[in-house]
């Protein structure tokens, strides 16, 4: 494949509708996200059906916006990506198919791109980190609003997941525990805000798993002891925010060190998703790596949470291995890491 092969990538997996044109030297030549927030704040998650429509309907005109903005031309790309699973099944069907469309319609290749590796290889994209890509195997934090993983990354096609959630995603955690304190979702980011005013010593929370063998979470009985503090009415709203953070920190941080345990010869820890925009969570992670004489790795944020740069990307990896994949290809809302094969 030359280096100046052009991709156009394309994300629908959840609730942000994202297209990005992508040169495979790593230049980014355009990128749009639309965020449906708006779309799904009123019923506090996100509506799988509502998803699916807002896709339908803003997706066409991100593409031709992209597509503009690349200046290039649909004559001038070299295959389209999509993400095709794992996430809600709406939306990968008007993503995927969109891209068949313009693949069949322009006799360009179809790459059928996993969520989960685009993440998991997004660090890899040239000129993202400033030491350049970690070399492999690195571990992957994956912290997100729909995924809570730790994946070792041998190679394209190589994942291991080595622990997961047991009930709640981490981000999904945070969520939930914003709404029980009457902020708005995604909660996240409010509840960060409201942390930075409370002591979190003051509360005791569990931390579910600390310290136990292996690297899966648990943040059910967190979330569970969050709605017994709020309800007992007799600690400020800011103090529960900080334990809570604190304790979903520290869990954090025990898990990675059990996985980083489980995969001594890692070069990095990366971490991703958008939990890993906040700053506790990040710290703890940071001083873990350090202590471990490792980098820890995260994209920019635009990069961390979804978009299609990443898709684009790893569409340019596997293609470079010549990894298409035929029209016939169904998008699929459950799809594990581990089902996909390294390159022969
Ligand atoms: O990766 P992402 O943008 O979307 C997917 O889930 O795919 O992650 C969104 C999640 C939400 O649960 C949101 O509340 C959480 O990331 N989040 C945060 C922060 N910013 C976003 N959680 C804690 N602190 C933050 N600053
Ligand atoms: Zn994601």
């Amino acid at each position: 494949m030359k280096p100046d092969a052009v991709i156009l990538g394309i994300e629908s997996s959840c609730d942000e509708t994202a297209a990005a044109v992508l040169r495979a030297d790593g230049t980014i030549l355009a990128e749009a996200v639309f965020s449906q927030q708006q779309e799904h704040a009123a019923f506090g998650g996100v509506v799988p059906e509502i998803a699916a429509r807002a896709h339908l309907q803003h997706l066409p005109g991100l593409v031709a916006k992209v597509m503009r903005q690349a200046g290039i031309g649909y004559a001038g790309l070299n295959a389209v990506a999509a993400t095709a699973g794992p996430g809600l099944i709406g939306g990968l069907i008007v993503g995927a198919s969109f891209a068949k469309g313009v693949a069949l319609a322009h006799g360009l290749p179809f790459l059928a791109i996993n969520h989960l590796e685009a993440h998991a290889l997004t660090v890899r994209l040239p000129g993202l980190m400033p030491d350049g890509p970690p070399g492999f195997p690195y571990l992957l934090l994956l912290l997100s609003g729909g995924h809570c993983q730790c994946v070792l990354v041998e190679g394209l096609g190589q994942y291991q997941r080595l622990g997961s959630t047991l009930d709640d995603a981490v981000g999904e955690a945070f969520d939930k525990a914003a709404k029980l304190l009457g902020l708005p979702w995604p909660g996240g980011p409010h509840l960060e805000r409201l942390a930075a005013g409370g002591d979190p010593t003051l509360i005791a929370l569990p931390r579910p798993l600390f310290g136990r063998p292996g690297c899966d979470f648990s943040f059910s009985g967190l979330k569970t002891a969050v709605a017994r503090a709020v309800a007992l009415g007799q600690s400020r709203p800011a103090d529960i925010a900080a334990s809570f953070q604190d304790a979903v920190a520290a869990v954090l941080a025990d898990r990675a060190a059990h996985a980083l345990d489980m995969a001594p010869n890692v070069t990095a820890l990366v971490v991703a998703g958008g939990v890993a925009a906040n700053a506790a969570v990040r710290g703890a992670l940071r001083r873990l790596a350090e202590a471990r004489g490792l980098p820890m790795l995260a994209p920019p944020l635009s990069y961390c949470t979804d978009n299609a740069v990443m898709v684009a990307w790893a569409g340019v990896e596997r293609l470079r291995l010549g990894l298409v994949d035929p029209l016939s290809h169904n998008p699929r809302p459950r799809w594990p890491l581990a089902e996909l094969t390294p390159p022969a």
